[in-house]
């Protein structure tokens, strides 16, 4: 199989990667965090659209054969125009909203996501395309975005911040979450933890890792490449903390 292009803004998309290694263990994996602009959550639309131009053009000049946009917002911007690339494009916003129709038993949908991603109402949209009844209540979360760019998933201050989101999906009713931005989801272990197991958290990587699975038959090297636009140094500790040791050290490249 061809080499697997990754993007984001930042560490988010990780989390997408390690889904796919887990799946894919042979797969290789060159990955893009655009550090430099993040965060795209609060951008207006086009700028993303175009960053996200950008971070594609980049991963397949590098040698990608296929790109996942691992960011929600990215892909709520960016993609189909991005998806007129040369190399195939896939976004992450339909792994997220697909599997919580499938899961939710009440019809209640809790989506924590940016700003961007909740005010382009993607994914109540392709909900209602499979089951009008679903209601997803969007609500955004910059907090927890920003605490796993800064690598700190664990800790008191991220625990409160979770259980305030988690209070939310119950005042809201939701039997089910989506981790509808690719950050949040490196925290899905302590959304299951704190939520129990009375609501389902879907991380939309694992739905995307399967379909990839479908067409790539992840016999490669299991090769890493890190590229991103900022600091390496700190992209590195945030990685390390998402994805643990043994992660090659960070380039850092030029989007344009
Ligand atoms: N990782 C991005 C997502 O999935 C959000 C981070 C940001 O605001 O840049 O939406």
């Amino acid at each position: 199989m061809g080499t697997v292009g990754l993007f984001d803004s930042g560490v988010g998309g990780l989390t997408v990667a390690r889904a796919i290694r887990r799946r894919l263990p042979g797969a290789d994996l060159l990955y893009l965090g655009d550090t430099a602009r993040f965060p795209y959550g609060p951008r207006p639309a086009a700028q993303v659209e175009e960053f996200t131009r950008q971070g594609v053009t980049f991963l397949h000049a590098a040698g990608a054969s296929r790109v996942v946009v691992a960011c929600n917002t990215a892909t709520v911007a960016g993609l189909p125009e991005a998806a007129g690339a040369s190399v195939p494009v896939w976004g992450v916003v339909k792994a997220g909203a697909l599997p919580a129709v499938r899961a939710t038993r009440n019809g209640r949908v809790l989506l924590l996501a940016t700003q961007l991603t909740v005010d382009s109402g993607a994914h109540a949209r392709l909900a209602a395309e499979v089951n009008p009844r679903v209601v997803i209540v969007g609500r955004s979360a910059p907090d927890l975005v920003r605490l796993v760019e800064e690598g700190r998933l664990a800790g008191e201050a991220t625990r409160e911040a979770v259980r305030a989101h988690a209070r939310a999906v119950r005042e809201a009713g939701a039997d089910t979450l989506i981790l509808g931005s690719t950050h949040i989801a490196a925290l899905d272990e302590l959304f299951r933890e704190i939520l129990g197991e009375t609501v389902t958290v879907v991380d939309p990587a694992t739905e995307l890792a399967e379909r990839l699975a479908r067409v790539e038959s992840g016999e490669g090297a299991g090769s890493w490449r890190l590229c991103v636009t900022g600091e390496p140094m700190a992209f590195r500790r945030a990685a390390e903390a998402v994805l643990g040791q043994g992660l090659p050290p960070p380039e850092r490249v030029r989007l344009e």
